[in-house]
């Protein structure tokens, strides 16, 4: 049985899977996404979210998905990873994501033709249907400068008061070096947004709010506040250091016969078994010779 279980709690409250009802919406991550929703309504074309690895980019991305899907305004799709050969390729896979009709046998295609096909569609769900259309790119850092011309080209299409296409890159930090290479790409940015890691008021907000909406109804707090400082201290406020810490410690809890709370010793000792047993090449190695 897992651990989660054990403890009453009625969904695990520390997986790492990006789901969006974990979110804790702090005042970076609400800003983040109520941005990017207004720029979605008002078709304003691009807009990027930036940040390093592990500071909830796919989480937020899924969070965008369900508001979308909650509002009939919008067609969309996301590409959970930009690495196409060329931009036929590209292409292809927009005009299949997206259902547009296409008589003939697409690797017979030319990408001019390709385009048209996919201006025609946006300019029918825009002007006739009334619809927004919505591209995701998470994994954005991914994208090859031959995409990203593509994607410019794209948002070439617009009338006189919207675009026709609008595009949300979620990427790693390496991205913003990406766009600044391709200054007429980067020019069109129009909502840029860095996420940071979280302070120690957040991460123990976060903290509460996954115990909670996992099912935990108890007024004593699992972790205490030194514990929280310590998972703050290692995992730097990266959303998903915390987790895999939380996780780690609430395993050691259920293992534990006396302690019912998470303190800061449970948490150097996690982390301490963390460095020395899997990552250390070195020891794996010592103990092989030995
Ligand atoms: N604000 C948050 N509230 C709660 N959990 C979060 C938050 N941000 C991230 N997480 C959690 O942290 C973990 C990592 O998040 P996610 O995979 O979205 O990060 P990422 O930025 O996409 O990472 P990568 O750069 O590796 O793609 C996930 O389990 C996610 O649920
Ligand atoms: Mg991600």
């Amino acid at each position: 049985m897992s651990y989660y279980k054990i403890m009453g709690f009625d969904k695990e409250p520390f997986s790492t899977n990006p789901d969006p009802d974990f979110l804790y919406l702090s005042r970076e991550y609400d800003l983040a996404l109520t941005n990017i929703l207004i720029e979605l309504r008002l078709k304003r074309g691009l807009s990027a979210l930036l940040g390093d690895i592990g500071t909830g980019k796919t989480t937020l991305s899924r969070r965008l998905v369900k508001e979308l899907c909650e509002r009939e305004e919008f067609v969309f799709h996301t590409i959970l990873n930009p690495t196409f050969e060329n931009e036929k390729e590209f292409l292809s896979s927009l005009i299949q994501n997206f259902q547009i009709p296409f008589p003939q046998d697409l690797a017979s295609q030319t990408v001019p033709g390709m385009r048209d096909a996919f201006e025609k569609f946006l300019l029918h769900k825009n002007l006739t249907d009334r619809r927004t259309v919505v591209l995701l790119i998470d994994e954005a850092q991914k994208l090859s400068y031959e995409t990203l011309e593509s994607l410019r080209i794209l948002l070439n299409y617009e009338t006189n008061e919207f675009k026709l296409i609008q595009i949300v890159l979620f990427g790693q930090l390496e991205l913003y070096s990406k766009l600044l290479v391709i200054s007429n790409f980067y020019d069109r940015i129009d909502f840029k947004f860095v996420l940071n890691p979280l302070g120690l008021e957040e991460t123990k907000e976060m903290i509460s709010f996954r115990l909670r909406h996992a099912g935990y109804k108890d007024a004593r707090p699992l972790f205490d506040n030194d514990a929280v400082r310590e998972i703050y201290y290692y995992a730097k406020g990266y959303p998903r250091g915390i987790i895999r810490l939380c996780h780690k410690c609430l395993r050691m809890l259920t293992m534990s016969r006396t302690a019912t709370t998470v303190t800061k010793d449970m948490v150097t000792e996690v982390v301490q078994k963390e460095s020395d047993v899997q990552w250390n090449p070195a020891i794996v190695q010592q103990k092989k010779s030995s």
